[in-house]
Formats: C-alpha cells, sequence, structure tokens
C-alpha cells in the first residue's frame, strides 16, 4: 500500500466563497462511521451543511483511507510520529470541522484549541462509563461484558484535552443480553453509531450544536429532536 503522505492536500485550497462547513474525518480502523457520514451527507443533497474535504488516517492501510479515496476525497497518512503536524495538516485543507471516528490517536492540545467547539469524537459506550485511555476499540466492549451491565450505547461528545471528557452532546442506548460476547455488543452498538453520529455532525456543521463555557447548547431553530431519530431513546442531553 503506497504512503499518502500530507502533501496531498497541500494545493487543496479552501473555497472562501461556499459558507459550507468543511469536515476532516480522523479515522484508524474500517471507516464504518466516515462511510455513514459520507452517506448522510450524500442523502441531504444541496442542503448538506458541509462536506468532508479530508480523511486523516495514522494507520496507511485503514480502511477509512479506501472510502475516502473512492469518494474522490483528499486523504492524508499520518503516522504516530508526526502527530505534531496534524493542525498544519487541516489548514492547509481549509478545515473548519473535524470528526473523530475511531481516531485511536491523542489530539495535539493546538488542534483542540484551534477547534474547540468544532471537534467531536464517537464512543462505543455510554461515557463516563467505560471510557478513558486504553477504552478503545473491542476493550470497550469486553469490560462492559465483564462488567456485567444490561445497558451501553453511543456516546457523541466535544472533544477536550482528555481522552472521551469532553461535553456529552447525544447518547444511545443499546441492551445488552446475558448470551452477548463482545462482538455482539460491538455490532448493536455500531449500528446505533451509523445512525447518530451523522446526524449530529450534520447539526454541528450547520451551526445548530455549538459548546458555551463547557456545556452544550443547541438551535432553538433545530430542536435536537430533529436530528436524533425518532425512534432514538430519550437519552441524549439537551
Ligand atoms: C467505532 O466503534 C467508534 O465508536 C470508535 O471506533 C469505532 C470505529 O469504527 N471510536 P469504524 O472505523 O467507524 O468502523
Amino acid at each position: 500500500m503506497p504512503r499518502v503522505t500530507a502533501d496531498v492536500t497541500a494545493n487543496v485550497p479552501a473555497d472562501v466563497t461556499d459558507p459550507r462547513a468543511r469536515l476532516a474525518v480522523l479515522a484508524s480502523g474500517g471507516g464504518s462511521n466516515l462511510q455513514a457520514i459520507l452517506d448522510h451527507f450524500a442523502a441531504l443533497g444541496a442542503s448538506a451543511p458541509g462536506a468532508v474535504v479530508l480523511v486523516v488516517s495514522d494507520r496507511a492501510a485503514a480502511g477509512a483511507l479506501d472510502r475516502a479515496r473512492r469518494a474522490g476525497i483528499a486523504t492524508t497518512h499520518l503516522p504516530a510520529r508526526e502527530n505534531h503536524r496534524l493542525l498544519a495538516c487541516l489548514e492547509a485543507a481549509g478545515v473548519t470541522h473535524v470528526a473523530l471516528a475511531g481516531y485511536l490517536r491523542l489530539i495535539p492540545s493546538e488542534v483542540v484549541a484551534a477547534f474547540r467547539g468544532r471537534l467531536v469524537n464517537i464512543h462505543p459506550a455510554l461515557l463516563p462509563a467505560f471510557g478513558g485511555p486504553g477504552m478503545f476499540g473491542h476493550h470497550v466492549h469486553e469490560a462492559v461484558i465483564r462488567a456485567g451491565v444490561a445497558t451501553t450505547g453511543a456516546t457523541v461528545h466535544f472533544v477536550d484535552e482528555r481522552y472521551d471528557e469532553g461535553a456529552v452532546i447525544a447518547q444511545w442506548a443499546v441492551p445488552v443480553h446475558p448470551t452477548d460476547d463482545a462482538e455482539a455488543v460491538a455490532a448493536r452498538v455500531l449500528a446505533v453509531e451509523h445512525r447518530l453520529y451523522p446526524r449530529c455532525v450534520a447539526a454541528l456543521c450547520a451551526g445548530a450544536l455549538r459548546l458555551e463555557a463547557g456545556r452544550v447548547v443547541t438551535a432553538p431553530s433545530l430542536p435536537f429532536e430533529r436530528f436524533v431519530p425518532a425512534d432514538a431513546p430519550p437519552s441524549h442531553s439537551a
């Protein structure tokens, strides 16, 4: 697999005449959440509040990069040792908003500062449960099984300087059945991630979600219920 470098994005100009959000998605894995965002924005068509303009991964072989290439989106492979270049990559691509989708690197503090309130993540559990350093991927779902809880889910939150501690935007609970293993739980959670995250990202890009004094504020003109699926249990914050 050829290494794709940040140079790929160096000549991507920001269209200053387009007021829509220019979204970067950062992913280390297969990129199914990236795909869900792409599909949602495509379904919104001309009313989409933004476009994915850049996909960044610390892993050259990440499926997310393949998905981006197939969609004609600029890609950057940013190995861990080059993490300090992340802000420059985002700025070079004219990025206005950032969505983490299974990105396993801590976001540099200067990126958090530059994109505070425009930088979100999805975590495959109901934070603050089963979050923090080391709680990613299968580790989360294995911990859920070990703990014997009856409910888990997905959490969308703003990103701050610490893993999984930013203000919660939305949560969607799913049951954990006694016969479940970690794979079964992961699949159930991922299915709701794909429905919840694109809607939250779209709301963020539309300016309907803001972070004020560390708290999530939703625009009265676009009530939360407009972008949380109608069949989601009422477990989101407001
Ligand atoms: C998702 O479960 C997400 O919640 C977590 O990492 C996983 C990424 O999956 N942060 P994918 O690469 O989007 O398929």
